[in-house]
């Protein structure tokens, strides 16, 4: 057989397969997903999603650390707090637990980079991601309260806001309130591509911000669209975003690869609670290769045109790139 191609040539080494991988990674693109609840001494395992833990302020400090000495150096800080209203007042109050958490933790390690995520639903009695007009969420009005729940996190030393909302208007409403107040070089991370999802419910577990009646789907987006999904991103851009994200990431590579053709921003990728919980589920079955499986993921977000990956595994990440194995 006389072949002129033979593309086995290029993988018969490890040597060789290194030279010409296609995909090569850094740590400093990962950004680790974190929970902060009030209370003291608190460190409590996640149910649905074991090796997860919610921390008080007081306990962040150690898993800050770990982080550091990792080499993950960004966090993306979620708050439980222990009182919820009509309106999500614990979103935006200046003592609340994202805001506390932030003065404690930049105080403490200042040189990690802390990206807030800004939304309502783990602040509201009803869970949904706004204010309520009868059953349904009010946009313009829950506007303003995103705006000034960014704004909050930003004065409390956040570097970076991300709302995952999903109402209309938000990227403009938290750019412009920033800037008013001076803040015009904080950058905006926007939940731009982000679909109704049941890869959330571990996530819901772990932030208590499960709806009490309904759904999101009049929010979040049908998972069945890619065209509003570049809709979403495009019109982000626009209002002043300065990186997009995409989330899920594992059933929606194709959104990740279409909006980094599409744009020139960064593009961010979340691998979310349900990723991480049923890769744990089946590992713990004996199921599958635990570790493969968070680098194929991880690797094949990255392959489909991801620039940034959040991801609850951000710290095993780190150790298999330092140990040569992905990157
Ligand atoms: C808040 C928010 C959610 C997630 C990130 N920000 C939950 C939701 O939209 O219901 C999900 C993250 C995950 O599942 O890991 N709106």
């Amino acid at each position: 057989m006389e072949l002129i191609q033979r593309p086995r040539r290029l993988r018969g080494s490890d040597a060789m397969r290194r030279m010409v991988r296609e995909t090569r990674m850094d740590k400093s693109s990962l950004i680790y997903p974190l929970f902060v609840k009030e209370g003291t001494g608190i460190q409590e395992e996640i149910p649905s999603m074991e090796g997860q833990y919610r921390y008080s302020v007081d306990r962040l400090p150690y898993e800050l650390e770990r982080l550091q000495r990792a080499g993950v150096g960004s966090i993306m800080l979620f708050g439980i707090p222990d009182k919820k209203d009509e309106i999500g007042s614990g979103a935006y109050a200046e003592d609340g637990i994202v805001q506390r958490a932030l003065r404690e933790a930049k105080r403490e390690f200042p040189d990690l980079y802390y990206i807030t995520d800004v939304c309502m639903c783990e602040y509201t009695s009803h869970g949904h991601c706004g204010v309520l007009c009868g059953h349904d969420v009010d946009n313009d009005e829950t506007l303003k309260l995103l705006a000034k729940t960014a704004l909050s996190h930003v004065k409390a030393g956040a570097d970076m806001v991300a709302p995952s909302d999903m109402m209309d208007g938000r990227v403009r409403a938290i750019r412009e309130c920033l800037d008013q107040k001076g803040y015009v070089n904080t950058p905006i991370m926007s939940y731009a591509v982000k679909y109704a999802s049941a890869f959330y419910g571990p996530f819901r577990d772990a932030a208590g911000s499960a709806p009490s009646f309904g759904d999101r789907k009049s929010y979040q987006m049908d998972f069945h669209n890619r065209r509003e999904g570049m809709k979403e991103a495009l019109m982000d851009i626009e209002e002043g975003a300065d990186i997009i994200m995409v989330k899920p990431a594992l059933s929606y590579l194709d959104m990740i690869s279409e909006v980094s053709k599409a744009t020139n921003v960064p593009v961010a990728a979340y691998s979310v609670s349900g990723e991480y919980a049923m890769v744990k589920a089946a590992a713990k079955m004996g199921w599958i290769d635990e570790e493969r499986i968070i680098c194929e993921m991880a690797v094949g977000a990255y392959r489909a045109g991801t620039q940034i990956y959040i991801t609850y595994f951000a710290k095993e990440l780190a150790k298999f790139m330092d140990e040569g194995r992905i990157g």
